[in-house]
């Protein structure tokens, strides 16, 4: 009834943004990542009858304030178990900073793939995604290795990932830490108030899905320039339907913009790289894994003090 897991956080390329149904995380495109080996989370599950309640503790410390969506997300599994335990669960974050990265996705695909194992429940991992995708949107994809797709789907069996792509044609990220806070806006509620109020979201759940077909075939062909046209693209455009919300939301700070213009410059000199984005200002650039050093190196004359991560695709989730 114990169980250990490791699961990498993954960047999407294509973006995932708005819910078409709230209560099963279901979206309204499907999205496409690389999942990233610098960055993972390990979890241990274990069920046992001598607790009353589930007990969770975060990096060694106990935290309360997320055990009620944990014990949510582990019903999910004692419904499927029809079993009653509850559980102690020790989750650490390997990520080389306290906050800024979203540790969300390598988080509940490592709880989803410890408590599948624990609970003797053992689906398979495409069924894994499905559950992970309960706790948070991008866990789905972090299942699987390398370039993996999260299929929207039309219910919860079928909103699942799928592996594209071992992603081992020299492509890595350099994940630039412009702010170590919280962001502001959770995605969950960016999310939300975009599809409410944006009159530039109606166009986002068609044309992303144009970018993830363009984007397959460039992969495909292993095509990185217009891989990464694609990548920057459409997380520009993911921007632009929030800044079209009302009140705006707007992610950018002004050292965002930054890396993005030596992205671009460094794109002027022949250096293949381009940027994404997320719900928060740091950015992260897809580039050829051999020139990340140099590219690092670059930015580090703009950013002395700030933490920028050179790293190479990641593994699936797996059972430690
Ligand atoms: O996994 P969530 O629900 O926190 O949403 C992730 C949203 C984005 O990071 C902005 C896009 C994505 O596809 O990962």
């Amino acid at each position: 009834m114990k169980a250990k897991a490791r699961a990498h956080a993954n960047i999407a390329l294509i973006k995932y943004w708005g819910k078409s149904d709230e209560n099963l995380s279901l979206p309204m495109n499907s999205s496409l990542s690389l999942t990233l080996d610098a960055f993972y989370t390990e979890t241990e599950v274990e069920f046992t009858n001598s607790i009353n309640e589930d007990v969770f503790f975060l990096n060694g410390v106990e935290d309360k304030n997320t055990l009620s969506k944990i014990s949510k997300f582990l019903d999910l599994f004692r419904i499927a178990r029809n079993m009653n335990e509850r559980a102690i669960i020790k989750t650490i974050n390997y990520v080389p900073t306290a906050a800024g990265l979203a540790s969300s996705a390598s988080g509940f695909a490592a709880l989803a793939a410890a408590t599948n194992k624990a609970s003797g429940l053992d689906v398979n991992s495409r069924e894994l995604s499905t559950f992970a995708r309960r706790g948070s949107g991008s866990a789905t994809r972090s299942i699987y290795g390398g370039i993996v797709e999260w299929q929207k789907g039309i219910n919860d069996k079928t909103s699942f990932a799928v592996e594209i792509d071992d992603a081992s044609w020299d492509i890595g990220m350099v994940v630039v830490i412009v702010n170590r806070e919280e962001k502001k806006m959770s995605s969950r509620e960016g999310m939300k108030s975009t599809i409410l109020t944006s009159p530039f979201y109606k166009n986002w759940p068609e044309d992303s899905q144009k970018d993830l077909k363009e984007i397959k075939i460039a992969i495909k062909e292993k095509d990185f320039e217009k891989m990464g046209y694609i990548t920057e693209r459409n997380a520009l455009k993911m921007h632009a339907t929030m800044l079209g919300a009302n009140p705006p939301i707007m992610y950018f700070e002004p050292k965002s913009i930054l890396v993005m213009q030596i992205v671009h410059e460094l794109r002027d000199k022949g250096i293949p790289c381009f940027f994404t984005m997320d719900a928060g200002p740091n950015v992260k650039i897809l580039c050829r894994l051999s020139q990340g050093e140099m590219i690092k190196n670059r930015l580090m004359e703009d950013f002395k003090e700030y933490e920028i991560i050179v790293t190479g695709p990641g593994p699936g989730v797996e059972i430690i």
